[in-house]
């Protein structure tokens, strides 16, 4: 029998457009999971400097412009399947994006670049009600990434969903700072306190991934890649209906809010221990719990290039009651079963090298949400 929980999810999915989602947390439908297949070392420029830390720039020198090795991709392809197969057997629509050769190199009239990879679209999708919208990501790398998501964008759009590109930015120089001094984290902590990033404020750029969606309220933080004219354009694009609000963390080098700052149901977020957020009372005045996820358990050898041990903050939340959590990440496990979530645990370091977990992987194009207000 169905319970009226139930058949009101049932009748609400029958006029849900296809492409619909408004916060990190109501009941996951359709997802696109990345690939990397085809995955490229970027070049080792400005902002793959900016973005890593020394001991990792041999990598870079010694692989930039050349595919990933497939030592790592195989394992990390092996494990994006096993979860697709999970999000799957939960109940998840899944979608995958082409496969394209990201070695391939391009010249355009500003720049020359070699590609990246399609395994991340957390950074260069965000879908805000129905709308999608591709961000003006800042990596030269990264200019062409939306070529693998041109088969599903075209799909969604004879489907009925709205589909945005953010103007495209040109990458020519005066985008970067080129003298950006980044050799100690003392450096980058007294540049980010300053408010100094690689990236300058020439023209637009974000990545959707620096942006966190809480219903009419939206979350951005300026970062290595998303800059305050890019916080502008999103701003005065979304409009009345949406309150854009950018958020600064005690942070040496903010990429990606996705392991720093994670909103997990209505009334409570999860923060990063290390990155305090300099504007907390605004969840605190509107009422919402903030917890402090435990620490990581990855081993300090486990090959990193691009992020992180945070990415055990990195979680997918299928719905209010479901989250999928790093299977080795034990304390996270227990941390997030106190706070009433069932775990569902699945293996992902080998992902983990190619810079990020399960909410960077995935980029939710329906949950069963509607626009709504949460107190701020
Ligand atoms: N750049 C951040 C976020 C990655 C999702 C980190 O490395 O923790």
């Amino acid at each position: 029998m169905l319970t009226s929980e139930h058949s009101k999810r049932l009748a609400s999915t029958k006029t849900l457009p296809i492409v619909n989602s408004y916060n990190e947390w109501d009941t996951l439908q359709e997802i696109i999971v990345g690939r990397v297949e085809g995955a490229c070392v970027p070049q080792f420029d400005a902002t793959i400097k900016a973005n890593t830390y020394p001991k990792n720039w041999w990598f870079f020198q010694k692989y930039g412009g050349r595919p990933y090795p497939q030592e790592l991709l195989e394992p990390a392809s092996k494990q994006l399947n096993e979860f697709c197969r999970v999000l799957e057997g939960e109940g998840v629509t899944v979608r995958r994006p082409d496969i394209i050769d990201f070695s391939s190199s391009y010249k355009t009239p500003d720049f020359e670049a070699t590609g990246l990879y399609a395994a991340m679209p957390r950074d260069i999708l965000t879908v805000i009600g129905n709308e999608i919208i591709e961000a003006p990501m800042a990596w030269r790398a990264r200019f062409f990434e939306y070529r693998a998501y041109r088969s599903l964008m075209k799909e969604y759009l004879k489907q009925g969903a709205k589909w945005t590109t953010a103007p495209k930015p040109l990458m020519s120089d005066e985008l970067y700072d080129f003298d950006y001094p980044i050799e100690t984290v003392e450096d980058r902590h007294e540049l980010a306190e300053l408010g100094r990033f690689v990236t300058t404020e020439f023209e637009p750029c974000f990545d959707a991934a620096d942006i966190t969606r809480c219903g009419r309220d939206l979350f951005v933080q300026r970062s290595q890649v998303t800059n305050k004219l890019g916080i502008t354009w999103l701003r005065n694009h979304l409009g009345d209906r949406f309150r854009v609000h950018t958020l600064k963390f005690q942070d040496p080098n903010p990429m990606h809010i996705d392991a720093t700052f994670v909103p997990l149901r209505p009334g409570l977020v999860l923060t990063n221990p290390d990155r305090p957020c300099y504007q907390i009372d605004i969840f605190k005045k509107a009422g919402w719990d903030v917890v402090t996820a435990v620490q990581p358990t990855l081993p300090d050898n486990w090959p990193l290039y691009m992020s992180s041990k945070w990415l055990c903050m990195n979680i997918l939340i299928l719905d209010p009651k479901r989250v999928i959590v790093e299977k080795d990440e034990e304390p996270m496990h227990k941390f997030f079963k106190n706070l009433g979530f069932e775990v569902i645990p699945v293996a992902f370091r080998h992902v983990y090298t190619f810079g990020g977990s399960f909410h960077c992987v995935t980029c939710d194009i329906r949950r069963d949400s509607q626009l709504e207000e949460y107190g701020f």
